[in-house]
């Protein structure tokens, strides 16, 4: 681990009370830099207590005061903002014909539209900064899954938003990237991952025989907002033991669990 990699920069991540976020928070932390860390949840943010480097920003990022909060929070605390990673998320499924409605727009404002209002809030820091812009859709925005078509439609939206979005902003020096997690161990999964048949049925399509751990996409994520990563730009990448480079027909070789 490189303890100067953010020496003087400063992140926004939301998300950050678990899971990719709350490591890739962590991570930035590790590596010198300072964090505003958003989230829903104030009681977990708890976390940032023990970091003098770190500032919890509770509230819902589909408000743009909350945004605003935590644009406010970094310039506030630590001058600018150098790297934004908009990660928080929400899953959702159901049935096509009966899923209600305000649940989809739900679904939609907080994986898709909050990602605009993120990165509106924060460009004008950005461009001072010629700043990255990472945000985590999923192998879920690249290909459609069974049922889950809210959250392939929102994170399908975040893959466009973010290529199309990463040729705008580049006249002005931000790199805008996305990454595709596929079945990570998070409070999201928590509770399929307590169900063997959907955890194995999980594991059985990953190539590499397992599911992921938050760090692993979290050092990808980090990778992107890093100055390592000068020339990639509008990039989608799949962190995902392999899952998306299968055309689906066959079941990769089984790999002992
Ligand atoms: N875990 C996986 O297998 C997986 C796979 C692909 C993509 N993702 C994506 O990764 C991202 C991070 O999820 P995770 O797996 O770490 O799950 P997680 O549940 O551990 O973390 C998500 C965080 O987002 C916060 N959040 C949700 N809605 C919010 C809102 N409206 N305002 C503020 N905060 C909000 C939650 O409180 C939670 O702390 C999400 O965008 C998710 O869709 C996860």
């Amino acid at each position: 681990m490189d303890t100067e990699r953010f020496a003087g920069k400063v992140g926004v991540v939301t998300g950050a009370a678990s899971g990719i976020g709350r490591a890739t928070a962590e991570q930035f932390l590790a590596a010198g830099g300072s964090v505003v860390a958003v989230d829903l949840d104030a009681d977990k943010l708890a976390w940032t207590d023990s970091h003098d480097r770190a500032v919890a920003i509770s509230g819902d990022i589909t408000s743009q005061e909350i945004n605003a909060a935590m644009v406010q929070a970094a310039t506030g605390q630590f001058g600018s903002i150098d790297a934004l990673v908009l990660n928080a998320g929400l899953p959702g499924s159901g049935d096509v014909g009966e899923f209600p409605l305000e649940q989809f727009d739900r679904i939609i404002d907080v994986n898709l539209r909050a990602v605009l209002l993120g990165i509106r809030a924060a460009l004008p820091e950005l461009k001072k900064n010629r700043g990255a812009i990472a945000v985590t859709a999923s192998v879920s925005g690249i290909r459609g899954d069974t049922m889950m078509w809210p959250y392939n439609a929102a994170k399908g939206g975040v893959v466009n938003l973010v290529r199309a979005v990463s040729i705008d902003l580049a006249q002005h020096g931000i790199r805008v990237n996305a990454v595709c997690p596929g079945p990570i161990k998070t409070g999201m999964t928590a509770a399929i991952n307590e169900i063997d048949e959907i955890r194995e049925g999980l594991r059985s399509h990953i190539p590499l025989g397992r599911w992921g751990e938050a760090k692993e996409v979290a050092s990808v994520i980090n990778f992107l907002v890093s100055d390592e990563a000068s020339f990639v730009n509008g990039a989608v990448i799949p962190v995902d033991g392999g899952v998306t480079a299968n055309t689906g027909q066959f079941l990769p070789p089984q790999v002992p669990g």
